[in-house]
């Protein structure tokens, strides 16, 4: 390794370290990741799974631009196994990989919906299409039009440090994207018609992708998924899946733990507790509890 290499490592771990210690200080989740991580949970609790996991999306039938810069009384989230995925059907996952980029290019030259005539331009996503961990948020807003990259406004500042918190890099670690690929005027809620034109490009790009577990960051994003008007409140933490063989855990989204109130600080930690039980699904290490 030359010394610029070893350079830009260590300011890249003390980033991601810096980052870890201001989400840790925010969610009152203090610790830093143990040693080797344990291995992932052995059995199948599919009951784990709350009975309104079919998604709308079941039976329905990239990456061009690298990134450059339960409720009530139930257990914490971390503590429940998450259920056995069904396997999915087989997809020649290598040709998937390699249309992304012409995935993302018709993405681009898309007018199926009104908004494309306000859109700068299309935002497809960031990160690694072979990671095993992808985050899904609603839309683009004035920053990703601008840019035609998601998240890398506020909410993808934050989004990025909870990922670090994770002890994983938003460049090699996960994929994130959106459910719709153009920002709506004002950066009002989608509606359904823009949502349902848009979202055979998400089912394709996770087709690709093949993820482990999906993070479905807040109402637009668990709704559309899993085909839920449940609310975020009420879903985040439990373990739900994309058409019955991805895991997906709901959360809030980053917008919405940025309002600066009382319930944020509680949203947060809930935010946390939620990356937790996605880390231990994952295998990664879990940050100590402070004693
Ligand atoms: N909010 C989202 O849902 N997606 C983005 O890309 C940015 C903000």
């Amino acid at each position: 390794m030359t010394r610029e290499e070893l350079t830009s490592e260590l300011a890249t771990v003390a980033a991601s370290l810096r980052a870890h210690l201001e989400w840790q200080e925010e969610t009152g989740a203090f610790g830093i990741p143990r040693g080797p991580s344990p291995a992932p949970r052995a059995a199948s609790v599919a009951d784990a799974v709350a009975p309104i996991e079919k998604s709308s999306f079941e039976n329905a039938s990239p990456e061009s631009a690298p990134f450059k810069r339960v409720g009530g009384n139930a257990p914490s989230p971390a503590t429940i196994e998450a259920p056995r995925a069904r396997k999915t059907e087989p997809v020649d996952r290598a040709a998937a990989l390699a249309r992304l980029p012409q995935l993302a290019q018709e993405v681009a030259a898309c007018t199926k919906c009104i908004l494309h005539e306000t859109r700068k331009q299309t935002v497809f996503s960031r990160g690694n299409p072979e990671a095993r961990l992808v985050f899904i948020g609603e839309a683009p807003g004035a920053d990703e039009d601008a840019e035609g990259i998601p998240f890398v406004g506020r909410a993808g500042q934050l989004l990025d440090k909870m990922i670090a918190a994770m002890g994983l890099s938003p460049e090699k670690d996960v994929y994130v994207c959106n459910i719709i690929k153009c920002r709506p005027p004002g950066n009002r809620r989608p509606e359904q018609e823009e949502t349902d034109s848009c979202i055979p490009y998400l089912h394709e790009q996770l087709a690709a992708v093949a993820p482990k577990v999906i993070v479905a960051l807040g109402n637009t994003a668990v709704g559309t998924l899993l085909g839920t008007k449940m609310g975020i409140t009420k879903i985040r933490g439990q373990w739900k899946t994309y058409r019955g063989s991805t895991l997906v855990m709901p959360t809030y989204h980053p917008s919405y733990l940025l309002r600066p109130s009382p319930q944020q600080i509680q949203a947060k930690r809930e935010a946390w507790e939620d990356l937790q039980a996605v880390m231990k699904e994952l295998g990664l290490a879990l940050p100590k509890k402070r004693s």
